[in-house]
């Protein structure tokens, strides 16, 4: 029995399947490679083509018994998102109808998904919940919100079990230096940071100082990337063990602003790291911090590298071995 990985030469699927073959998991991947990197494949077989398309998917699902599906290809830039709502919903919420749509065709009834912190928008308060208002600011939260949503109906009609994880700031690499974040274009913080000392960017920007934060840049809940990857295996097994669909966040509860980020990423490089403060980032709220409770108390989850220095200091040593992503 196979475990199905979509997106899985991307940044957070790659991850996973790292650590699905670790735990002797059958790993068959299915990656458009549109924006995912064939090297960041490190077992399993790999199919190169897109959910929505039917005949592609046919195969796959005809070529291996597919027990579980874990869920990750989609669009995930929030900027792009907002001049190309029309890319996010085809891929993203179309995409998944399609998947869920061959799962039912083929009686693969679970489902572990990667959703976000997107999909609460605005926080009412903090940490956030998953009882809290689900009010997305930007396109791509509502369509993983949509995604969410669908498989609920899924599970009522059809049985589909789903666990839906909303992650928070996944942040760091593996431990073996052989996978890690890749992006083009590169928007997230601490890959950008390191870009500095990689002698790639002058310096790094701060978007905003004036949020109602005690230094007034924006708060954010970073997870190192290998304990996101160990929450999935827990999901995988919820739902093995007969458990019901549920929705979790997972962060770390701690909030780190931007500028003590970018101190933390001085002292694990030994760099000035040159800081330049510029205009807020549209739609960027002051603080997002999860409370992961559920996923503790539920899942049995616990992080593991609650350190920033040590999840900056797993990027520098990816970012310092591939000063060029996966194209050295
Ligand atoms: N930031 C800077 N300078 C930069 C880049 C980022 O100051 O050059 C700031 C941002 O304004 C933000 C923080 O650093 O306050 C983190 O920004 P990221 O882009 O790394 O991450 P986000 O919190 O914006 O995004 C994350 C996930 C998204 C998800 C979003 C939910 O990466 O996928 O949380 O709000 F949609």
């Amino acid at each position: 029995m196979a475990v199905l990985v979509t997106g899985g030469a991307g940044y957070i699927g790659s991850h996973m399947v790292a650590e699905l073959l670790k735990q002797n998991e059958e790993v068959v991947v299915v990656d458009s490679l549109q924006t995912g990197h064939r090297e960041a494949v490190t077992g399993g077989k790999l199919y190169v083509g897109d959910l929505r398309n039917s005949v592609f998917m046919e195969t796959v699902f005809r070529e291996n018994t597919i027990d579980a599906v874990i869920h990750f290809a989609a669009n995930s830039l929030v900027g792009e998102s907002m001049t190309d709502p029309s890319k996010y919903y085809h891929n993203n919420v179309y995409g998944t109808l399609c998947l869920l749509d061959k799962m039912k065709e083929h009686g693969v009834s679970k489902i572990v998904f990667s959703s976000t912190a997107a999909t609460y928008g605005e926080p009412e308060h903090v940490p956030i919940s998953e009882e809290d208002r689900t009010y997305p600011t930007n396109t791509y939260g509502e369509t993983k919100l949509a995604m969410e949503k669908m498989m609920k109906w899924f599970d009522i009609a059809h049985g589909l079990k789903y666990v839906a994880l909303r992650y928070f700031n996944a942040a760091g690499a593996h431990e073996s230096g052989s996978i890690g974040e890749d992006h083009h274009p590169e928007t997230h913080l601490i890959p950008l940071i390191l870009q500095v000392p990689l002698g790639k960017r002058e310096f790094i920007s701060i978007y905003g100082d004036d949020y109602a934060t005690e230094d007034g840049t924006c708060v954010r809940d970073y997870l190192h990337v290998s304990d996101l990857a160990d929450a999935h295996v827990l999901a995988l097994k919820r739902l093995r063990d007969g458990g019901e669909s549920a929705v979790y966040n997972l962060g770390s509860g701690e909030g780190y602003s931007v500028k003590q980020v970018i101190d933390a990423a001085r002292r694990v490089t030994g760099h000035p790291i040159p800081a330049k403060l510029v205009e807020r980032r549209a739609g960027d709220p002051a603080v997002l911090v999860a409370s992961s409770k559920k996923a503790e108390s539920e899942l049995g989850w616990k992080r593991k590298r609650d350190q920033m220095e040590d999840i900056i200091g797993s990027a520098w040593t990816w970012h310092k071995a591939h000063p060029n992503g996966y194209n050295n």
